[in-house]
């Protein structure tokens, strides 16, 4: 069965980007796949420390909860992303887990030995749900931080970027379970990217 990893980096369990990412994964699951929910803020876990182990083996030199999360990376077949925007960017702790993933960086674009086989890579989608307090209106940029991390991210854990659901203007919205449109926008995403991982699963080697 094919496995959509979600990654939540709000620290609220049951806020609004939590309920956004459940949809998601309900309709991933609706598709067929397994889905797996990581509460990142919950995660104990060091930043990456520079000590640069990676330049030359495919393993980081830093062991604690994050440690598990490179094999099931390379296992997943679809990721999804779901954050708050933060200071104008994503929250530290899902930023800080995406940059201990400077491993396949260095394997993928230093030794040119990819940790995820060259096969599976078209076959891999990403999905973005982010939510923010201000208006796009006013704030343009709002999403930039967490779009320009996230579109890099995917590229190094060789995850083709999909869609991306920007919800704006939250601290006046308040609750999301009041936008049933929204919610049904994400389930259908979460759908799509389930039927791409299923659809991944089913295609020849090579393809
Ligand atoms: C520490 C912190 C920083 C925030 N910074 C921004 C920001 O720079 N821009 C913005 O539009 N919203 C900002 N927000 C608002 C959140 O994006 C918004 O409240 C979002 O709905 C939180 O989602 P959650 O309740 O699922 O965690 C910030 C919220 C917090 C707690």
């Amino acid at each position: 069965m094919p496995l959509i990893l979600g990654l939540l980096g709000s620290p609220l369990p049951h806020g609004n980007t939590a309920l956004l990412l459940d949809r998601a994964l309900a309709g991933a699951a609706e598709a067929g796949c397994a889905v797996e929910r990581v509460n990142v803020p919950l995660l104990t876990f060091e930043p990456c420390m520079e000590i640069l182990h990676c330049m030359t083996a495919p393993e980081c030199a830093q062991f604690d909860d994050l440690t598990q999360f490179y094999a099931k990376v390379v296992a997943a077949d679809g990721i999804v992303i779901a954050t708050p925007v933060m200071t104008m960017g994503m929250p530290g702790k899902l930023k800080g887990f995406l940059d201990r993933f400077q491993v396949f960086y260095w394997a993928k674009y230093g030794r040119r030995e990819p940790l995820v086989p060259k096969e599976r890579r078209s076959q891999r989608h990403g999905l973005l749900l982010a939510i923010s307090g201000l208006p796009r209106g006013t704030e343009p940029r709002v999403f930039d931080g967490v779009l320009n991390s996230t579109r890099a991210w995917f590229d190094i854990v060789d995850v083709t970027a999909g869609e991306e659901l920007l919800i704006d203007h939250m601290d006046e919205k308040r609750d999301l379970a009041g936008f049933p449109a929204l919610l049904e926008e994400a389930r259908a995403m979460g759908q799509r990217l389930g039927t791409r991982a299923c659809e991944g699963r089913r295609a020849p080697p090579g393809g």
